[in-house]
This record gives structure tokens, sequence and C-alpha cells, in this order.
């Protein structure tokens, strides 16, 4: 398996954008987290969330192929379930979200982007910020209108109350809260 720091170099070869980094950074912590709630593979599911968008500045003119770029560059370095995990998070590809691996990884894409913009508006970032907090904001329609509340809402299709996944997205993102400056 491909180390964490393994992965974050191979990101950082393809990914300039530092707030892109950051956000893949935010998205395997989520990853892993729910890896350990379904008692999986916490450092394949960590890397599946570290490299999913490492193709992100290459496809920004055909967004179609986000997702097929990743999953080529990482060919040899996961296996299958991952690889699909990475073409399934973009709908645009035609591939379909339906294991937990790509459910989760497609819900915490957008869940590290509610808490992202929850975090950019309190003066302590995540630091002491509470789930409920992030509840309040989604129901919120002009609050980070850019943040699908429907694919987060899709953690229950994976048996993940909402209230649970909030609260451990807030959680996993505090714990590497320093390394992404919230
Ligand atoms: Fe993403």
């Amino acid at each position: 398996m491909i180390t964490r720091d393994e992965s974050l170099d191979l990101v950082k070869q393809h990914v300039k954008n530092k707030n892109l980094v950051n956000h893949m950074i935010a998205v395997s912590a989520i990853m892993k987290r729910l890896a350990e709630f379904f008692n999986e593979d916490t450092e394949l599911w960590e890397a599946v969330g570290l490299l999913h968008d490492i193709d992100y500045e290459v496809t920004s003119d055909d967004f179609s192929k986000h997702g097929l770029i990743s999953a080529e560059i990482v060919s040899e370095l996961l296996p299958d379930e991952g690889i699909h995990a990475i073409r399934a998070h973009n709908e645009m590809t035609g591939f379909k979200a339906e294991s937990k691996m790509d459910v989760s990884l497609f819900a915490a894409d957008a869940l590290s982007g509610m808490i992202v913009a929850g975090a950019l508006v309190r003066p302590t970032k995540l630091e002491g910020m509470k789930a409920s907090s992030i509840r309040r904001r989604m129901k919120d329609k002009s609050f980070a209108r850019q943040v699908s509340r429907e694919n987060i809402m899709r953690c229950e299709e994976i048996g993940i109350p909402l209230s649970e996944f909030l609260a451990m997205g807030v959680e996993a993102m505090q714990s590497v809260g320093q390394e992404i400056g919230l």
C-alpha cells in the first residue's frame, strides 16, 4: 500500500494549488475516520481520499474526464475498489458511486467543502467547532451554496445518520487542522 507521505508527494507533483492539496488532505482524513467506523482498511481509504482529485488541474477544461485521469495516474498504486471510488466521485464520468467506499468518498468530498466554509467564518476556524453548527449551516440555503447538501446526505445510504457523519467529519478535519491551515 502506498504510504501517506508517498501519496502526498505524488499529489504535490500534480497539483500546484495549495487549497486543492488541502482539500485532498481534508477528504483523506474523513475517509480514514469512515474506514475506522466501518472497520475497513484505513490506509487504503485514506489514500483514496488523498489521491481522488490528483487530475483536477489537467481536467479543468473537460470536467467529464475528472476522475478518469486520476484513475490512470494511480492505476498501479490502488486496488480496483479504490480506482472505482475515484472514478465514481464525479457523476459526469458515468461511473456510479455504489459501494461503501464509493459513497463515502462522494459524500466526504461535499462534506469537506461544507466544513471548510463553516471554519472560514469562525475566528478559531476548526478549533472548538461543533457538528451542530455545520448542521445549522446546511439548513441555510444561502450559505456555501455551491456545496451540495444532497451529496452530503448520501451518507444515509451507507447507514450513517447525518448527525454522526457530520460529527465524524468535523473530528477528522480537526485532526489535520494545523496541516491545512484551519
Ligand atoms: Fe474532491
